[in-house]
C-alpha cells in the first residue's frame, strides 16, 4: 500500500515538475506503451485505487484515467458533482480527509485551481489536476510526450497558439519555461495570456502578437483549443464573433515550418477554432495526442505510486 505517513506528492501545475521528471516519465511512458502494444500485462498497482472526481465533462480524461488503472492492476471510482456529496456544499476539506482515507491516489476536474489546491493540502494521498479552469498538465504531459514521438526534442523549437489563453494554453507556457522551448501567442483583444494566471516565472518563453498569421509564422508546431472552456459558456455568443479571425485553417498553417505538426486537446469544433482540413489533414496527430494520454498518465500513476522503477 502506499505510505501514507510522508507528505505526498501531488500534479497540481505543469511546473510542480522539473524536467528530469517528466525525461524519467516520457522514459516509462514510452516502455508502458510498448507493453500494452505487445499485449503484455503489466501490474504494478495491484491493490491500489483512483478515485476520479468530475466537477465537469469529460470524455478522455476519464477514459485514460480509468482505462489506464486497470490496465495496470489497479482499479478506478468515478465520482461526480451530480450524485455525491460534493454538489451539496461539503467542504472540499472534508472531502480530501474522508476521500484519501480510502484511496490510494485522486484525480480532479474542477473549476478554480485554488479548489484543488485546498483539496491537496488536506489530502494524505498524492492529487492529480485532471483539469481546472487555468491548467492541464496532463493534457501537455502527453502532448510534448507526442511532439518527441514525431520530431524529437522539443527544446528551442517554436510552439504557436493561435485562440483563447486558457487552461491549455497557460499549461504550454509553463511547459516552455520547463523545456527551453518558446511559445507565439496569439489572441484576440481582451483574452491575451495573464502571466500570474499563468502562474509563469517571467515573459522570457513566450511573446504575443496581434495577427495569427505572425504567430504561426515558422512553428514547428500550431496548436489551438476550443474558443469557449467549460464553466464560461455564458460567453459563448460573444466569443465566437470575437474569435472569428482566429481560425487554424490551411492558409495558416502554410505560414508554419513546412513540417509542422497540428494539434488540439480535444474535443474540437471543426469550422470554429480549426478548419476540417487542417485536423483532418496530414500534419495533424491529434489522434496520436489523444492516445498518448493514456500511456502518458500510466507512467504518472506509477511514478506518483511508487517512484522510480528501472525502465
Ligand atoms: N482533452 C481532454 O481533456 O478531453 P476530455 O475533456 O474529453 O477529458
Ligand atoms: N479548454 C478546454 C479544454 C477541454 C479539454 C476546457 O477547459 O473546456
Amino acid at each position: 500500500m502506499a505510505n501514507r505517513s510522508i507528505a505526498p506528492r501531488h500534479f497540481l501545475q505543469f511546473n510542480d515538475f522539473s524536467r528530469e521528471d517528466f525525461e524519467y516519465l516520457f522514459a516509462r511512458a514510452r516502455w508502458i506503451k510498448a507493453q500494452f502494444k505487445s499485449y503484455k500485462q503489466y501490474w504494478p498497482l495491484v491493490d491500489r485505487t483512483l478515485v476520479m472526481i468530475f466537477e465537469k465533462a469529460s470524455t478522455r480524461t476519464r477514459l485514460s484515467f480509468e482505462a489506464g488503472m486497470q490496465q495496470l492492476g489497479g482499479s478506478a471510482i468515478y465520482l461526480n458533482t451530480r450524485d455525491s456529496q460534493l454538489g451539496r456544499g461539503e467542504p472540499v476539506e472534508d472531502a480530501a480527509q474522508v476521500i484519501s482515507r480510502m484511496s490510494d491516489i485522486v484525480m480532479i476536474r474542477t473549476f478554480e485551481q485554488e479548489i484543488i489546491d485546498r483539496f491537496a493540502a488536506n489530502s494524505r494521498v498524492p492529487v492529480i489536476n485532471g483539469l481546472t479552469n487555468e491548467y492541464h498538465p496532463c493534457q501537455i504531459l502527453a502532448d510534448i510526450y507526442t511532439y518527441i514521438e514525431h520530431r524529437g526534442s522539443i527544446e528551442g523549437r517554436t510552439v504557436a497558439w493561435v485562440g483563447d489563453s486558457n487552461n491549455v494554453c497557460n499549461t504550454w507556457l509553463q511547459a516552455a519555461e520547463v523545456f527551453g522551448f518558446n511559445v507565439h501567442v496569439s489572441t484576440p483583444p481582451g483574452y491575451e495570456v495573464e502571466p500570474e494566471r499563468a502562474g509563469l516565472y517571467g515573459t522570457d518563453h513566450y511573446e504575443e502578437f496581434t495577427d495569427p498569421m505572425a504567430a504561426v509564422r515558422g512553428a514547428d508546431l500550431v496548436t489551438t483549443d476550443v474558443w469557449t472552456s467549460m464553466g464560461f459558456e455564458a460567453e459563448n455568443e460573444e466569443r465566437l464573433r470575437d474569435f472569428q479571425d482566429w481560425q487554424v485553417d490551411a492558409e495558416m498553417m502554410r505560414e508554419a515550418k513546412p513540417d509542422a505538426l497540428f494539434m488540439h486537446c480535444l474535443p474540437a469544433h471543426r469550422g470554429e477554432e480549426v478548419a476540417a482540413e487542417v485536423i483532418d489533414g496530414l500534419q495533424s496527430v491529434v489522434w496520436d495526442e489523444a492516445e498518448n494520454r493514456l500511456h502518458a498518465q500510466k507512467a504518472l500513476l506509477e511514478y506518483l505510486l511508487i517512484g522510480r522503477v528501472n525502465t
